[in-house]
């Protein structure tokens, strides 16, 4: 190929997750993980996600999240808002979430990712290699997150100062089977992380 890709050869590592855990302290459990928040803009990603982080480190257990608005700052600052962008976007928030986790910390993934199938190759991507994913729906409605405007971003859309406005003029794929659903304009973040932590302890990597 052009990028020399047969003269990459993957080494495949010959510690454990046991041992992996055993190191971070984990009480000889894996707590490797990614949950997956996806939803409009203003839905409430990045305030259920940075305060489930707090919530799991509060216990003891290590936890990292990837926000869209952060990730585009710095890994991802070459990417804007066209379709290819975000599919890349997304394969690489994917492809790090996959490594955080294997790492043994659980990673709380918030970003659009406004397209099912990019959700989907995530989720094979970790399940794959026996990770649990997780993937929340942040199911609040476009006209909470228009009423929220926290960034004032629906506004420009509406008056066609922004372009490409996902919810706006372009596309959001709701998942059709995510494990968590949470509508922020109904329902406490408390609620909403007790919620998610419920689903993490099916997958026993809490407690
Ligand atoms: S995506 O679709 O997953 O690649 O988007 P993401 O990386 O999560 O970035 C979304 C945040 O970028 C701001 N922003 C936009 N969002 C959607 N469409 C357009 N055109 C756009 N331009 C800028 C916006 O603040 C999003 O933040 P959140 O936290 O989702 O509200």
């Amino acid at each position: 190929s052009d990028k020399g890709q047969e003269n990459i050869f993957y080494h495949v590592s010959k510690l454990t997750r046991e041992k992996r855990a055993a190191a971070l302290g984990q009480r000889g459990a894996f707590r490797g993980s990614t949950v997956w928040l996806t939803g409009l803009s203003g839905a409430g990603k990045s305030t259920v996600a940075f305060a489930l982080e707090e919530y799991i480190v509060s216990k003891g257990l290590p936890a990292y999240c990837l926000d869209g608005d952060n990730i585009r700052c710095g890994l991802n600052k070459n990417l804007g808002f066209s379709d290819t962008d975000r599919v890349e976007n997304i394969r690489r928030i994917a492809e790090v979430a996959k490594l955080f986790a294997d790492a043994g910390l659980m990673c709380i993934v918030a970003f659009i990712s406004p397209f099912v199938e990019d959700r989907e190759c995530a989720r094979k991507l970790h399940e794959d290699s026996q990770i649990p994913f997780i993937e929340v729906f942040v199911n609040t409605p476009l006209s909470v997150c228009e009423e929220r405007d926290t960034k004032g971003l629906y506004h420009k859309a509406r008056q066609g100062l922004l372009k490409n406005f996902t919810g706006i003029d372009a596309p959001y794929q709701a998942p059709a089977h995510p494990e968590v659903i949470i509508d922020t304009s109904i329902i406490s973040i408390d609620r909403s992380i007790e919620m998610i932590i419920g689903k993490l302890a099916e997958r026993n990597v809490l407690s």
